[in-house]
């Protein structure tokens, strides 16, 4: 494995002389190790005193990106904290209190009180809690949209400043640019145009961020992700792949609204890999940067995402209708040469692996009830 870039952190100090440290996180103790095996082979190296492993806050850690993102934070040493209101409940974070590194907050980061402990000793913020999705964002209404996704942002990134946190790493999405004009890609350059309210919040919070170039605070970045697909210990059911996966695997047929309409995708597994390449790149490389996260070998349209489905499930109807009706956005393809050339971030998992693995999954029954509510965005009632 190839070594890391330190972020600088003071949490290794490593004339540290206790195995771990209690840190109140409002009322509730999390701990953390202070020199886990890794730190402490460092210091049997003479000269070595570089610390690899960061302190991540992780907030909206138990979603469906949250939570393969805090399995990858872990994996490879680093300690993560999650902030989660626990809008769809908590099971995909329960195997990571078995880690010494894990700790979990519980709260509105809209609250008061919530963020202001949660980030004492974090080296980087990675911001993903959100009301999420086109229609979840209708379901709860402009206030309490803009309150999480716009002024809860800002809340999050004034906080990190204050704190002293290196970067914050935010999960924009590609929905920004609305749609492509025919046949074009859209670039980090391409003018945005939101056609929700789950855009226009995501964009007003993006210029938020970048608008904040003081050298001395925390580097914001932005990912706009691609839509999302692949097995998480939250998996949702609502995004494209895995719904059209599911209805095809339950209903054996697929009912398909502007087939040629372009999507881009990218797996769960791969946002997760972007965002560990986005932590460990040289801040200069990403400060106030946005980049696009996926793939153009995974820019596909409906037709073709239903045809690869009905590869792995020969069985399944097709059924095109040209209806159209509300939705978060067009037909879109994005171009991914930034995120390649500046960070040389590829995506390892294909359309029709993440296919095979849903199906695996709902096959075995490993998803309980696959279709109930908990594997879609409900948000609760925002007030
Ligand atoms: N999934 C996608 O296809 C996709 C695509 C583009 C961008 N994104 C962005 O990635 C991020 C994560 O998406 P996801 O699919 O994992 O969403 P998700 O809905 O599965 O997870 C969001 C998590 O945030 C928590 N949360 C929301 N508001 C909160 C608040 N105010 N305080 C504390 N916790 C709060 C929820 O409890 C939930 O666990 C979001 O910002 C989303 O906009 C996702």
């Amino acid at each position: 494995m190839p070594p890391r870039e330190s972020p600088g952190s003071s949490l290794y100090s490593l004339t540290a002389g206790t195995l771990t440290e209690k840190q109140p996180f409002l009322g509730v103790q999390v701990t953390f190790p202070t020199l886990p095996q890794r730190a402490l082979t460092l210091l049997r190296e003479p000269g070595n005193f570089q610390p690899i492993q960061m302190r991540i806050l992780v907030t909206g850690g138990c979603g469906y990106i949250g939570s393969v993102l805090v399995a990858a934070l872990l994996n490879r040493g680093d300690e993560v904290v999650v902030l989660d209101d626990l809008w769809f409940g908590g099971d995909s974070v329960l195997p990571f209190f078995n880690f010494d590194g894990f700790g979990f907050i519980k709260g509105n980061l809209c609250a008061d009180g919530v963020l202001s402990h949660s980030m004492d000793g974090i080296d980087c913020v990675v911001h993903l809690a959100a009301v999420v999705g086109f229609p979840a964002c209708e379901k709860a209404g402009r206030a309490a949209v803009w309150r999480t996704n716009v002024e809860g942002t800002a809340k999050v990134y004034e906080t990190a400043c204050r704190a002293g946190v290196k970067r914050l790493v935010f999960a924009s999405s590609y929905s920004n640019y609305g749609e492509s004009e025919q046949g074009e890609l859209m670039t980090e350059e391409s003018p945005l145009s939101p056609k929700s309210l789950y855009a226009e919040s995501k964009i007003e919070a993006e210029r938020f961020l970048l608008s904040q170039k003081n050298h001395h605070c925390t580097v914001p970045v932005c990912l706009r992700l691609a839509t999302v697909f692949g097995l998480s210990p939250r998996t949702r059911f609502d995004l494209i792949v895995n719904q059209f996966v599911l209805q095809a695997f339950t209903a054996g047929k697929l009912v398909i609204y502007q087939e040629d309409f372009k999507r881009s995708f990218v797996h769960v597994r791969d946002v997760a890999r972007a965002v560990l390449c986005t932590l460990d790149a040289s801040l200069e490389k990403v400060r106030n940067q946005v980049f696009n996260v996926g793939s153009e070998q995974l820019n596909t349209t409906k037709q073709e995402l239903a045809q690869l489905i009905r590869n792995r499930l020969p069985d399944v109807k097709l059924e095109y209708h040209e209806t159209a009706f509300a939705a978060d956005m067009r037909s879109i393809h994005v171009s991914f040469e930034k995120i390649r050339n500046t960070l040389q971030f590829e995506t390892r998992v294909s359309l029709d692996e993440g296919i095979a693995e849903l199906i695996q999954a709902l096959r075995d029954g490993i998803i309980h009830q696959p279709t109930s509510d908990r594997y879609r965005n409900h948000p609760p009632i925002l007030v």
